[in-house]
């Protein structure tokens, strides 16, 4: 009589296969960052389909100019943090900059301790062959790698700023090439950040893993956004980005009436109001 084997997971939230099913059925992938449980609770409460504790906490959380000052101890903190919040969604953490770029062997431990702080797969900038080593090795360990190719932040201070990648044929099929590898080397998912449209769909139709796209215009799988930024957190974002409201205002608006409240003495209520 044939064993009847049922597929049952210790941990919540989707998987990688989860989301490379979705891209064979054609059903785009949602993802957003969180930092903190209580937005990873609420995003995950909104339905979207991966949360990434990204090392962008550097610059949204930190106010810091760049993501390079962002440590091991600081994704760890703040995706043990966002793990108490997602129940469905699934969770990726952000390597930072010097977790992985030193070799396979701190690739390897960094990546468990992400594991350990409660993600299900760990975000790796590959912008360059010797990174898809590193995210050969952890992928080996069990670990799932999503590979982040265009634009990869932790670069910096090689490419002077942030603007968009791969728009020169050399530098396009770089971009291409280090993508290929990277799903040729067992990266479940790739992240695309601001390269050409066109480059983005070429990405996205020649790989069998979910591309989610910033930046990179409508083709890839999937889209992602940084959660200060489309909620109106942060000012002075990117073109590309949509803000669905202007929270700064709104958390303004609400501290000023506080602030005059306990001015004017109307906050509290006089004893015995409130009760
Ligand atoms: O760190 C981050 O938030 C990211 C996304 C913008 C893709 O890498």
């Amino acid at each position: 009589m044939p064993v009847k084997v049922c597929a049952v997971s210790s941990e919540t939230g989707k998987t990688a296969r989860d989301l490379k099913r979705m891209k064979r059925e054609g059903r785009k992938i949602v993802a957003v960052t969180a930092y903190d449980w209580r937005v990873g609770e609420i995003v995950d409460g909104c339905g979207v389909d991966l949360v990434l504790v990204g090392d962008s906490v550097g610059n949204v959380f930190a106010g810091l100019p760049s993501t390079v000052s962002v440590r091991m101890r600081d994704m760890e903190y703040h995706t043990r943090a966002v793990s108490r919040g997602v129940r469905n969604a699934h969770l990726c953490a952000d390597m930072p900059f010097l977790s992985y770029q030193t070799g396979e062997r701190d690739a390897v431990r960094n990546a468990g301790a992400l594991l350990r702080a409660g993600a299900r797969s760990v975000k790796m900038e590959i912008s360059a062959s010797r990174h898809i080593k590193a995210a050969r090795a952890v992928t080996d360990a069990g670990i799932p790698v999503v590979a982040h190719v265009g634009l990869c932040p932790q670069s910096v201070n090689l490419y002077g700023g942030y603007g968009i990648q791969g728009c020169t044929p050399e530098s396009a099929d770089d971009i291409y090439r280090l993508a290929l590898e990277s799903r040729e080397e067992g990266a479940v998912a790739l992240v695309v950040e601001c390269v050409p449209p066109a480059l983005a769909r070429r990405i996205t139709s020649a790989v069998d893993i979910p591309t989610i796209g910033i930046g990179s215009g409508g083709g890839c799988d999937g889209q992602i956004l940084v959660f200060n930024d489309l909620v109106g957190l942060t000012e002075g974002v990117p073109r590309f980005v949509r803000q669905y409201c202007e929270a700064g205002k709104i958390f303004s608006s609400a501290v000023e009436d506080y602030v005059r409240e306990v001015r004017e003495g109307t906050f509290p209520p006089p004893d015995g109001e409130n009760d």
